[in-house]
């Protein structure tokens, strides 16, 4: 075995002992002279190793919650000997188009990429557009399109277009603005211009591949200060009956993934930056996407499944004004 990650282990093992349920983050962040961000690697490595550990919010207090370990991250299976169906998708979420912040240029990079490797599908969790508030006065400055017309115009000239790529997507809480204002449905044109965009529904849909169910979600409302918090708090309402294998959660702009009542729930980033919003309300913005490789088996149980985050660093933003809306092409492979 590769010497590394027997040294992983360790690490894992040793952080591990010290998360007792119910104690502090705060005072394991302070023992061990580690920021909220490599807390949240380490909580990533203990889960690699069968570690289900998650942070929850308790009485204002955020503190460290573990739950029975979870056949997350086996040994990958031998697709030969198990008879098992790989999938791989691309997932995305909250490209916001319309908003000076938007990072179309970094979402055409995920594309080439799923492109590259020969990806079919990617999901969209919702928020294709910034929408319209009328009762905010700063949102049109907060804008370079305006309008329902503008935007999902913009949507249809723009959005990646890729031979052999499509793209399944559920609207959210910005795109609604639009029928909530003038009756309006992005997804009706989004649909009727490009072919390989499908709509699966508002606010929600199920959908299955390859005998695997996944749920996808938009909420509404705030960000909680835990980052888990509300991607557990919407499994926790799921019905047993109803249950998918995975479920993928736009709207929060954040990136997290775990296990929760036998459900691999990800919290999918976006594709904006920092809104002025945001800024305002102390809340922060990840940018980045998934690739995830599923082996299931015949039942659409899962047997293998390793979620890969992509995350962009602050560098990688094109937050210059106009910059995203000028320099960026529609990405097109024929
Ligand atoms: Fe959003
Ligand atoms: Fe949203």
């Amino acid at each position: 075995m590769d010497k590394r990650i027997d040294i992983n282990m360790k690490y894992a093992n040793k952080f591990y002992r010290y998360m007792k349920n119910d104690s502090s983050i705060e005072e394991f962040m302070e023992k061990f002279h580690v920021s909220f961000n490599e807390l949240k690697g380490i909580l990533e490595l203990c889960r690699m190793y069968g570690k289900n550990v998650d942070v929850i919010e308790q009485q204002g207090t955020l503190v460290f919650k573990k739950s029975l370990p979870k056949s997350v991250i086996s040994k990958k299976p031998d697709l030969n000997q198990k008879d098992l169906i790989c999938t791989e998708i691309l997932v995305v979420s909250d490209t916001h188009f319309g908003n000076i912040h938007q990072q179309l240029h970094l979402l055409n990079k995920v594309y080439l990429e799923a492109y590259k490797r020969g990806i079919k599908l990617v999901l969209h969790c919702g928020d294709l557009v910034d929408g319209t508030y009328p009762n905010r006065p700063e949102n049109p400055r907060q804008q370079f399109l305006h309008g329902f017309d503008e935007q999902v115009g913009y949507v249809v000239d723009m959005y990646p277009k890729l031979r052999g790529i499509t793209t399944k997507y559920i609207l959210g809480s910005h795109d609604e603005t639009h029928y909530k204002n003038d009756q309006a449905t992005v997804s009706e044109w989004v649909s009727r211009c490009r072919k390989d965009m499908a709509f699966l529904g508002q606010d929600h849909a199920v959908i299955d591949l390859n005998g695997v169910k996944i749920f996808m979600d938009h909420p509404g409302g705030g960000s909680a200060q835990s980052v888990s918090y509300k991607l557990q708090k919407r499994i926790e309402i799921l019905e047993p009956d109803f249950k998918p294998k995975i479920m993928l959660i736009g709207h929060y702009h954040k990136s997290y993934s775990f296990v929760y009542r036998n459900v691999r729930g990800i919290e999918v980033p976006c594709f904006c930056g920092k809104t002025q919003f945001q800024q305002k309300q102390g809340l922060s913005n990840i940018i980045g996407a998934y690739f995830l490789t599923i082996y299931s088996d015949k039942k659409g149980n899962i047997q293998y499944f390793e979620p890969e985050e992509v995350l962009f660093k602050p560098n990688d933003l094109w937050d210059e004004a106009d910059k995203d809306k000028n320099k960026v092409k529609q990405l097109v492979r024929r």
